[in-house]
């Protein structure tokens, strides 16, 4: 996620900015800038680490005491020191940052370019920059009201003007951002961390709400212009935990960040009616309705991933839809060709098997589409389409919100292709976006029961292996379960489809072992139940992930996980969330480090 900054005080802005925008790394970010106003206003902006942006500003030293600061982590245009912000609009006397996605931007460029205006980067916040300068009548507070108005989307935004030079404007649409309480001196930042060190006073600003620093102090109002009274935080975090967000770890921060994410990914994409706009899924009608097999193709979790997008093409669009582990499939002369679409998914977009697959697949002839979260990824390039997953940087090896979201994009494709082709009605098509515009609220009431999460970690904490059933779509959120507690537990596990247990595992289920048995698949309902009574009969101790109506899992189970109930084809990726929080809390029980397992590597670049 982007980090923005701005500071109004007696200091000079660039040290204190580039300051706050180092705390703020942890975030990820590919290229940072800061404008510092001292009459004019002094934009510098570099591609990359922040060490090339201290070169930049090094050799300018630009001088003034009131300046915003950004760094950026691409979601519209690669990252260049072109696309890094600020940006201004043509005079250069407007400069903006800006976190989150306008969801308009499209059509509002298309209208500020026909009106005269010339962009110079292909970022959507530039569109801010010329807005705010359009609507300018003397009045910054006003013209930044009247951006609001019409940039839809989630985002916070922080602007100046030559025009009023000793203040700054900032707007809270759902992205967050806080405002720290200097001695005679104010700063905004999306974070605290950012600014710890030099205050523990902070104003939380709330989503809707609009603040204006200057050099009397701060005000916050909402959007409207009505005044907000807010009390002082007082931060009692070290730096080190103010970075997780108050969390202990960022792998249970990025948990918490999914129903968030769910609604990034989403954002611009989805009708209450099914229908589907995917920006650079660039295939027309008459290729989906061509379409004869679709691969995916990952490694780890995204391959995970890939298992629930493969039940989901073949459930919902019947088309013959296969997946294979990318270093697999290098090597497995696959039977891709020009009628099939390779869906390679990747966090990253840097794994060195995956970008193999990938290109093994086009060199057969087969269209490929990146799903992945990284804007200008070696895969993105790669790619013939790109669906971008929104989730933010993630900092946990293990991965969880990135997850989520490709669970969500595939959706998403399969909406696109099924419409198309006429293999999803439109009830069914409405059907699904009600479930996937829900998820966020749901995902919320399953964070909220985090207590049985706890409970169920420490009845699994000393076992020494632990199995995972589910049948279906359940299967391919039970494989995934199973990952995550290994990658940050060391504990083995294991998850396979119920039916499978009776033809050999069966063996090593004795007295006491755990089964996590995952049951949101109706129709397949009884034959998990079989599969969970086998178990039972030998000892083991069953704990299950079950819906909030479903009556006669306690007799079942030792323990139940509830989750809302959902419709069948959302209900895994609402399962998936306990399974997380089991496996971090029976990895915290055991003391481990949580963020960075031994011998693991966030991103494999080498096969
Ligand atoms: C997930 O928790 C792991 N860190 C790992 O399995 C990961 O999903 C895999 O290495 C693939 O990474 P990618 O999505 O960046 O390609």
């Amino acid at each position: 996620m982007c980090g923005i900054m701005g500071y109004v005080g007696p200091q000079q802005a660039a040290t204190v900015l580039l300051d706050g925008l180092r705390r703020l790394e942890y975030r990820g970010y590919d290229s940072a800038g800061i404008a510092v106003a001292n009459g004019a206003i002094a934009v510098l902006k570099a591609e990359g680490k922040i060490d090339r942006l201290q070169a930049v500003v090094d050799a300018v030293q630009p001088p003034g005491t009131i300046g915003i600061g950004h760094t950026r982590w691409a979601t519209h245009g690669a990252p260049s020191d072109a696309n890094a912000h600020p940006h201004t609009d043509a005079s250069g006397k407007f400069v903006v940052v800006h976190n989150g996605i306008i969801e308009n931007h499209q059509s509002l460029r298309d209208e500020l370019v026909e009106s005269g205006n010339v962009f110079t980067s292909e970022t959507d916040t530039e569109i801010l920059a010329h807005l705010v300068a359009d609507a300018y009548d003397g009045d910054l507070v006003a013209a930044v009201r009247s951006v609001v108005d019409v940039a839809e989307g989630a985002y916070a935004l922080v602007v100046m003007t030559e025009h009023e030079p000793r203040k700054i404007v900032a707007v809270r649409r759902v992205s967050p951002m806080v405002v720290g309480l200097g001695d005679g001196e104010t700063f905004i930042a999306s974070d605290i961390p950012a600014v710890l060190h030099r205050t523990k006073r902070f104003l939380i600003v709330e989503d809707g709400e609009m603040v204006v620093v200057d050099d009397s102090g701060v005000r916050i109002t909402t959007i409207d212009g009505d005044p907000v009274e807010r009390d002082v935080f007082v931060v009692d975090w070290d730096a080190g935990r103010a970075e997780k967000g108050g969390y202990e770890h960022f792998m249970l921060k990025e948990i918490y960040e999914q129903p968030a994410v769910v609604t990034e990914t989403l954002t611009g994409r989805l009708d209450q009616d099914g229908s589907v706009w995917l920006a650079d899924v660039t295939f027309d009608n008459d290729y989906a309705r061509s379409l004869q097999s679709v691969w995916f193709t990952a490694c780890g979790t995204a391959y995970h991933a890939g298992l629930v997008g493969a039940a989901l093409f073949r459930k919902l669009l019947r088309i013959p839809t296969y997946v294979e582990y990318a270093h697999e499939m290098r090597y497995n002369e696959p039977l891709v060709g020009s009628e099939s679409l390779t869906i390679a998914v990747s966090q990253s977009g840097e794994t060195a098997d995956t970008l193999a697959a990938a290109r093994q697949a086009r060199s057969q002839g087969s269209r490929m589409l990146a799903l992945t979260n990284v804007v200008g990824s070696t895969l993105a390039r790669d790619a013939d389409d790109v669906l971008y997953t929104r989730a933010g940087p993630e900092i946990s090896v293990a991965s969880t919100k990135a997850y989520i979201a490709m669970l969500v994009a595939e959706y998403l494709i399969a909406l696109r292709i099924g419409r198309v082709r006429g293999d999803v009605d439109k009830d069914l098509a409405a059907e699904i976006a009600l479930g996937l515009n829900q998820l966020p609220g749901l995902l919320e009431e399953v964070l909220a029961r985090e207590d049985a999460a706890i409970a169920a970690a420490e009845q699994i904490v000393d076992a020494s292996d632990v199995y995972y059933l589910g049948r279906g779509l359940d299967y391919a959120v039970a494989m995934e379960g199973s990952l995550k507690l290994k990658e940050v537990s060391y504990l083995h596990s294991e998850a396979m489809p119920a039916g499978e247990l009776k033809h050999g595992t069966l063996a090593l289920i004795t007295e006491g072992v755990p089964i996590i048995a995952v049951a949101t698949q109706r129709a397949l309902y009884d034959k998990t139940m079989s599969a969970v009574s086998e178990v039972k009969a030998r000892g083991a101790h069953v704990i299950a992930v079950a819906y909030d109506d479903d009556v006669s899992i306690d007799r079942e189970a030792h323990t139940v996980l509830r989750i809302p109930t959902a419709p069948d084809l959302i209900g895994p990726i609402v399962a998936a969330v306990p399974l997380q929080l089991v496996a971090y809390h029976v990895a915290r029980m055991r003391g481990h480090d949580i963020d960075q397992p031994r011998n693991l590597a966030k991103s494999v670049t080498v096969e």
